[in-house]
């Protein structure tokens, strides 16, 4: 009783500082409504895991000032080696960011420690990077951020803030270790998702959704949900799964799918088009379409279990092991109307 009581206090003191760094940055009232909209709740995230296991990590960090920041390269890098100076020894830091294993967005170099994630996302940032309308000073929301690497992408765009939200606590828990570093930037990453965000927000001028929408058993909700969370003409950057088929197709697997749980709807573009324009996107436009490789996600001492190669049919590659097409992903840009 006592322990859970704990927790409990442990998980709410978290959310608190969180939210308080959201709140003392967001500059706008619809953003200033969307953090005290989001102080009524105790995010459900918080109830699983072993949140003091990261806590503690984050608390024995060193604390370091990064002499060099690059948030716009391929790999983020945030200090040089020489920065480690009497603090830490390269060792020790290495030892602490295993901690956070398996790194799956990057890569990073942090104080001239390599991250080499199991996801190359600098490819991806690079199909869409000059297709979206510019972020300079804009507001954006990273649904389903992962560690924060693209919402630090963006803050490198020029963005004038970034809020990601994910409710996988390890992910946040690596957000919090980069933000350790790079406190001056305009980025958060919070434990929540798009069902805890007041109707009709509309604080953004730009929402991300990439990698989710096939994890949502309503997809067609969760492009409303998007469309609420961005202001009248706002931009939606949607990434997703597909297959090849006609208008109104969608695979429904019926078990896993490239052994992922939980993966619901991977429709076709047409489909995807159609569901957009009735959540009420306009000016719908797909940027990209690219099978997803065994270069761009694979297995590496920070991440080393299994991946894209060990989902995929050892004789044919075209096909998931479940015998479906292999992972195709789609980039569509749209307006809301
Ligand atoms: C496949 S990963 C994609 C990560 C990243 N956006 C990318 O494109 O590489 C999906 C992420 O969405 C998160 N997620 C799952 N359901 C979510 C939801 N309802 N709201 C927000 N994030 C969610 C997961 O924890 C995970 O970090």
């Amino acid at each position: 009783m006592t322990e859970t009581k704990d927790r409990s206090a442990a998980g709410a003191l978290f959310w608190e500082q969180q939210l308080e760094r959201f709140l003392g940055r967001s500059n706008s009232k619809a953003c200033s409504q969307l953090g005290q909209s989001l102080s009524a709740i105790a995010p459900s995230s918080l109830q699983h895991g072993d949140l003091s296991r990261w806590t503690d990590a984050l608390t024995a960090l060193p604390d370091l000032s990064p002499s060099a920041i690059s948030l716009d390269d391929s790999r983020l890098i945030i200090g040089r080696a020489d920065d480690l100076a009497s603090n830490s020894s390269p060792l020790a830091l290495r030892a602490q960011l295993e901690a956070f294993i398996p790194w799956r967005k990057g890569p990073f170099e942090l104080f001239g420690i390599d991250i080499d994630t199991e996801w190359r996302c600098d490819l991806k940032w690079q199909r869409l990077e000059h297709a979206i309308t510019p972020l300079a000073g804009r507001r954006v929301l990273d649904v389903g951020s992962g560690n924060g690497y693209y919402a630090y992408r963006m803050a490198g765009a020029g963005a004038a803030q970034v809020l990601g939200i994910d409710p996988h606590i390890p992910y946040v828990a690596q957000f919090l270790l980069l933000q350790k570093y790079l406190a001056e930037q305009p980025v958060d990453v919070l434990p929540v998702t798009l069902d805890d965000f007041p109707t009709r927000c509309e604080a953004f001028d730009t929402v991300f959704s990439m990698g989710v929408l096939y994890h949502r058993r309503s997809p067609i909700d969760h492009l409303h949900q998007l469309r609420d969370a961005l202001r009248g003409g706002g931009e939606l950057v949607l990434e997703t799964l597909i297959v090849d088929g006609v208008k109104g197709y969608s695979l429904i697997p019926e078990g896993s799918y490239a052994r992922m749980r939980g993966i619901w709807f991977v429709p076709s573009v047409a489909t995807l088009e159609a569901w957009l324009m009735k959540a009420g996107f306009d000016d719908i436009r797909v940027v990209n379409t690219s099978v997803t490789t065994v270069e761009e996600q694979r297995a590496t001492p920070w991440m080393p279990f299994d991946s894209l190669q060990d989902s995929l049919d050892p004789d044919d590659s075209c096909l998931t092991l479940e015998g479906h097409p292999a992972p195709t992903r789609v980039v569509i840009i749209a307006t809301k109307r």
